[in-house]
């Protein structure tokens, strides 16, 4: 099995653990008391999504951003959920049937093969691109697809610049559980991210929150 493959089952596994308890535990992530919600809110508002507008959330896990999307794009318009985990897309199922929405639609796919749809107004990826070890061809993929004007908007966790190797580990909780806290540390995948996200959108902007432990990446389509 290839580094790639084995790194998809851990993450596959690993999620079917957390799939029942997310909502609740995310709520710690990556501590007590950080802004997530808040951090969410400035994703969505970067979007600068309208009424009747398609957005793509890519590895949306159990549809935490879909209330958030639902209020700006609003019935008549169009969510696709993308994740890997099947167990992750249960819970957000659930909460589809639950709030009786009509127009999201969920795909299980792994980000770096999914097919996105052509001409979508928004791209949605929240605290989950810096576990795919393909997010450069995620970005490009999704930039390819984007409509004139439309935006993608990526948000994640780093560890601040500056910030001595210890304290990062101990610091970053959040990814503890689905892989090497050094391997992710190093692998710095929040420098890929912000390079192809400026390769591929124009109008890039890179913004870092909560004292730099958080990012907030966008940019619109060239078309
Ligand atoms: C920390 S959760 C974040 C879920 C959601 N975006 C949120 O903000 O609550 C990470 C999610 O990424 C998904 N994921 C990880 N790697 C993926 C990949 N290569 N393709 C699609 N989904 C992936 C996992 O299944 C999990 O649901």
């Amino acid at each position: 099995m290839s580094q790639v493959d084995s790194t998809r089952e851990h993450l596959i596994e690993t999620y079917r653990k957390k799939a029942k308890h997310y909502d609740f535990t995310s709520r710690l992530y990556p501590a007590p008391f950080y802004p997530q919600r808040a951090q969410r809110l400035r994703a969505v508002q970067a979007l600068g999504l309208r009424a009747g507008d398609s957005v793509i959330d890519i590895a949306c896990g159990t549809g935490l951003n879909f209330p958030l999307l639902e209020q700006v794009i609003g019935p008549g318009g169009r969510i696709v959920g993308v994740d890997l985990t099947d167990a992750m897309l249960a819970h957000a199922q659930d909460r589809i049937a639950a709030n009786g929405w009509r127009n999201v639609s969920l795909v299980q796919a792994d980000a770096a093969d999914f097919d996105f749809p052509a001409e979508v107004d928004g791209i949605l990826s929240t605290y989950a691109l810096s576990q795919v070890p393909e997010c450069a061809k995620v970005i490009a993929h999704g930039a390819a697809a984007l409509s004139g004007g439309g935006r993608w908007v990526v948000l994640d966790l780093k560890v601040p610049d500056r910030t001595p190797g210890w304290l990062a580990r101990s610091g970053t909780a959040i990814v503890r559980h689905f892989a090497s806290i050094d391997q992710w540390i190093m692998r710095r995948p929040w420098d890929a991210i912000r390079v192809a996200m400026h390769e591929e959108l124009a109008d890039f902007s890179w913004t870092e929150l909560c004292f730099g432990t958080a990012f907030l990446a966008a940019g619109s389509s060239h078309k």
